[in-house]
């Protein structure tokens, strides 16, 4: 049996799911069971039947499977693989900015440690943000981590009042104007489909603002041909296997997010060879409780 072979009897004889995000390598895309955006993978943690989860993605990702199934087993594909975004907001900045406005609710993007969901109100993803905002009834809003998603859904939601952090993710903060305008100085005519991570100028040079998944099925639909993509090109493996006939062009030269690079055929192999032997996630019992319940209220918000 070859390694791809190998891992598809052990999927079924150790009772485990394969969730994969949509930025990881394409041919560990090819063997996982769902493939998702950060909402339709936390939403589908909590259907999966097998007791065990094999997370391929960063590691925000596979707490907020285990979070939202306590009772089960989630491991890593690669446990170093953490997202940048995640960790530029820590509890203390949280609790500060809760104590100087007291009637903010603290919306959380997923991208962030349990830690900091458990200190939250509200989770959102890219998908979901600005619809849950616009249900929360509070009128101010801490925003955390993302200052650009947080910007994006502030201009959505004028009715309320933002205080902004100021993290980023680096893969999208490093898309510069210059790098839109000489990619569509290329291929013009071909639409420029944007991820809310993106800085608000380049934003203004897009025709489609969405989560990954939401740029996938944008670029499925439309009648063009060709398209310039502005995010991670993990995206592409899927862009191309749904729309053989379409070209896509990275916005700038090296849209990459190493962490989620770090994410190989070989690790899931060698996780699936010995799973005993994985260091699972697991989060404090106090932090669970606290954390799973703005999951929970997103789940519930985004329907
Ligand atoms: P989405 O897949 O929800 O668009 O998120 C992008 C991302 O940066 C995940 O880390
Ligand atoms: Fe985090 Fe950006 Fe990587 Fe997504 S692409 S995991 S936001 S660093």
């Amino acid at each position: 049996m070859n390694k791809i072979e190998e891992i598809k009897a052990w999927k079924k004889e150790k009772d485990i799911v394969i969730l994969a995000h949509y930025y990881v390598e394409g041919d560990v895309q090819e063997i996982a069971d769902f493939v998702g955006d950060s909402y339709a993978l936390a939403k589908k943690a909590t259907e999966v039947s097998q007791q065990n989860i094999l997370f391929c993605g960063v590691r925000f990702m596979g707490e907020s499977a285990k979070l939202l199934n306590p009772d089960k087993h989630v491991y890593m594909a690669d446990l170093e693989a953490d997202c940048f975004m995640a960790r530029m907001v820590t509890a203390e900045q949280v609790k500060k900015v809760k104590a100087e406005h007291p009637l903010a609710a603290v919306v959380c993007y997923v991208n962030s440690t349990a830690e900091v969901k458990a200190l939250s109100d509200v989770c959102v993803t890219s998908s979901n943000a600005i619809r849950v905002v616009k249900k929360m009834k509070e009128k101010e809003i801490f925003f955390i981590p993302d200052n650009h998603l947080a910007h994006f859904v502030a201009d959505a939601v004028p009715e309320k009042t933002f205080i902004f952090h100021n993290g980023f993710c680096p893969v999208h903060q490093d898309i510069t104007v210059n790098d839109i305008k000489s990619t569509k100085a290329q291929h013009i005519g071909a639409p420029v489909l944007a991820h809310p991570e993106c800085p608000a100028e380049i934003l203004k040079e897009a025709d489609f603002i969405g989560s990954t998944s939401e740029i996938i099925d944008f670029a499925g639909k439309s009648g063009e041909k060709e398209f310039i993509i502005a995010t991670e090109t993990g995206v592409f493996h899927q862009l191309l296997k749904e729309n053989p006939d379409k070209k896509f062009y990275p916005a700038m030269e090296k849209q990459v997010c190493t962490n989620m690079k770090k994410v190989t055929l070989d690790k899931v192999h060698e996780v699936l060879s010995d799973l005993d032997s994985q260091e699972e996630i697991i989060l404090r019992d106090d932090m669970m409780e606290a954390a799973k319940e703005p999951l929970e209220k997103m789940l519930a918000l985004a329907k």
